[in-house]
């Protein structure tokens, strides 16, 4: 594992900055609470599928998922709650807003609270935030992030991610008490040229990143070469053609988490160390 990713990694399992703070106070920032019908839908699908997040919430004997920052609106908790049941009938959703005007009233089985990065008291198995970070300053992520990771009840995991108005591009991080594990880039195979397209919607950790020496973009423009040689798979779809792409950049050694089933997504999924700043 790359040195700071591991280092990374180690500084979580201490613990420090906020996460030593016990304060009541919701931690964060109210932003603009820009939301919309399905915008998340390409994590839902992926959260709901993935069997580390799965067999958490299946052994957890208290199944609480937390999505922190919700918004403007109930929606996008209540479609996350509805995948969520899929996976577990009894889980328990809360959103959790630090804006106290933006907290509803409990509607289909998911009840809102004034809550921020301290998660309210909560230990959930289960943590969400999504275009949350995104209007903070890069030098708050990890901070934010440890604080997040320090509150999982024992198994946990936390899903932090960023995309773009209506959901097509769209990408996270998903991090457990030990720090960052991957990075996901997921779109929509009718909307995007070229792979690296999806780097206007990178979490913020990485976004200032796409430069030239840095992971990121190394990648990136590894999956943009892989996408240029499957041209002659473009008459098939798109989708198609970045399955063929894939399978080259799995061959040429990238270290793609499989994907076990048919997704309408092009996506790809990597261990955090290769993409790491
Ligand atoms: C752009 S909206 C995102 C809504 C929804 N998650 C989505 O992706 O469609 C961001 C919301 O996060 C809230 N927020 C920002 N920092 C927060 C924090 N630390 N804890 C809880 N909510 C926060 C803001 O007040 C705002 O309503």
């Amino acid at each position: 594992m790359a040195d700071h990713a591991h280092n990374l990694r180690a500084s979580f399992a201490q613990g420090r900055g906020l996460s030593r703070s016990r304060s009541a106070k919701p931690v964060g920032v109210i932003t603009r609470g820009t939301t919309g019908f399905n915008r998340l839908r390409r994590c839902d699908r992926w959260v709901a599928n993935h069997p580390d997040i799965r067999r958490a919430l299946l052994r957890s004997e208290d199944p609480l998922a937390l999505d922190v920052g919700y918004g403007a609106s109930f929606t996008t908790t209540v479609e996350w709650a509805r995948w969520l049941r899929t996976v577990r009938s009894d889980v328990r959703v809360i959103g959790l807003e630090i804006d106290p005007e933006r907290v509803l009233a409990p509607r289909d089985g998911v009840s809102f609270e004034l809550g921020g990065f301290e998660l309210a008291g909560y230990s959930p198995t289960l943590v969400r935030a999504f275009n949350v970070l995104r209007q903070y300053d890069v030098d708050q992520v990890i901070d934010a992030w440890e604080l997040v990771c320090s509150r999982l009840a024992p198994g946990g995991f936390f899903v932090e991610g960023t995309c773009d108005e209506i959901g097509r591009r769209s990408s996270w991080v998903l991090l457990d008490a030990f720090g960052p594990r991957s990075l996901t880039l997921s779109w929509d195979p009718f909307d995007v040229e070229r792979p690296s397209d999806v780097a206007e919607r990178l979490p913020k950790i990485l976004i200032h990143r796409n430069v030239p020496g840095e992971k990121i973009h190394e990648v990136l423009a590894r999956c943009d070469e892989a996408w240029d040689r499957a041209a002659p798979w473009a008459t098939y779809g798109p989708r198609v053609r970045w399955r063929e792409a894939r399978k080259m950049l799995a061959a040429e050694g990238l270290p793609l988490a499989p994907i076990r089933r048919p997704v309408r997504d092009n996506q790809i999924t990597l261990p955090w160390e290769v993409v790491a700043p």
